[in-house]
């Protein structure tokens, strides 16, 4: 079998079945359901944050909290507070997020070490029209929180974590779903975590909950219309293999602990390893690592691929170039973007597979 990049975790099928079947039996699919309301309150829990609600998706989560903070009319597009800071180092969902709400994205570079938003930049890009700013916990790594913060509140501007890789990230004693405003995540099949595809909103700010709530279902209360809302509500089908995978999720961490440590072994003094904080405790999200030069990560690439192997070039290219945004420039972002490579990390993978990575991957680099 194909080794990718990764491989949704599956669950005893019988465990999922039990679940439909009490759908079925409800006749409830959608519309916060017993599925969705149990799941929250277990994620709530587990993920130790004061609230979260589930959406579709990590992409409308994206789009439904940029719209918490206010909507412009159609014809008030042109005007001011059209910006979004964010970070050219992450998943093309957060760029486009913006650009589909209209707004302009503004790359700030990252941290060398984690590659996270640096907030040494992030004053300077700071103007009259600077709506919010959309920083990533990249891979489950935390941004400097307390700095962004700082700045955030001294220009009175709010900050919406894209923190789709951090499921079970802790930093400074707290989940890092609970710095910012609001915070998004992605229960993509691809995450750690996942419920196919899901979504979820984690409110810090408490007066903004309602008002999520409200946009992420049509903006309307019964016949009370207060906002133009959207769809982005999740379904029970989803939300039961979420609760199926939930029961799983220690098992899940801790494989996923074992397969890093595994590599890290292998590949000491081969491969250049982010730096991350020391009080950071890390969810596992990803194994990315950094070679000297593109030419290395391409020979490595073609090696792999020879073998049936497919690790992916997260994230390629770095955002400030994509051919629709204004160009400007990131050179940290592009350097680690050109030279960075995640290797294949799931349930699943044996210590075989691993050994034969790391080997394929030091026959290249000698
Ligand atoms: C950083 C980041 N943001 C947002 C998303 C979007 O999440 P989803 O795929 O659930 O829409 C992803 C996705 O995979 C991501 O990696």
């Amino acid at each position: 079998m194909s080794i990718f990049v990764t491989r949704p975790y599956t669950p005893p099928l019988e465990e999922y079945l039990v679940e439909l079947k009490r759908i079925w039996d409800d006749k409830i699919f959608t519309n916060q359901g017993r599925c969705v309301t149990e799941l929250e309150s277990r994620l709530k829990s587990f993920l130790d944050v004061d609230n979260i609600q589930l959406v579709s998706n990590g992409t409308i989560a994206l789009q439904v909290a940029l719209e918490t903070f206010g909507r412009l009319a159609k014809n008030e597009l042109n005007s001011q507070k059209r910006e979004v800071i964010t970070t050219p180092f992450t998943y093309v969902a957060t760029t486009n997020s913006i650009i589909w709400q209209y707004y302009e994205p503004v790359f700030v570079d990252i941290e060398k070490d984690n590659f996270t938003l640096d907030p040494a930049m992030l004053e300077d890009a700071i103007t009259k029209n600077t709506y919010a700013i959309m920083p990533v916990h990249v891979f489950g790594y935390a941004c400097k929180v307390d700095e962004i913060q700082g700045i955030a509140k001294k220009h009175q501007v709010p900050v919406i974590y894209d923190a789709a890789h951090a499921f079970g990230s802790r930093y400074k004693g707290k989940s890092l779903l609970s710095y910012g405003d609001l915070a998004t995540i992605s229960f993509h099949a691809t995450k750690l975590y996942h419920m196919a595809e899901g979504g979820g909103i984690i409110v810090n700010d408490s007066n903004l909950q309602d008002k999520v709530d409200l946009l992420k279902r049509f903006g309307h209360f019964y016949d009370d219309y207060i906002y133009p809302g959207i769809n982005a509500k999740i379904s029970e089908i989803q939300a039961a293999l979420g609760l199926v995978n939930l029961n799983h999720i220690q098992e899940i961490i801790k494989a996923r602990k074992e397969i890093c440590e595994s590599y890290d072994a292998l590949l000491q003094g081969v491969v250049q390893r982010p730096k991350v904080q020391e009080d950071l405790e890390y969810n596992y999200a990803y194994y990315p690592v950094v070679f000297k030069s593109e030419d290395d990560l391409l020979k490595v690439m073609t090696k792999l691929k020879e073998h049936d192997i497919f690790p992916r070039r997260y994230f390629y290219p770095s955002l400030n170039k994509l051919p629709y945004v204004k160009p400007s420039s990131c050179p940290i972002s592009e350097s680690i973007s050109s030279r960075i490579l995640c290797l294949p990390l799931f349930v699943g993978l044996t210590a075989e597979e691993i050994s034969k990575i790391c080997k394929l991957i030091k026959e290249c680099l000698v």
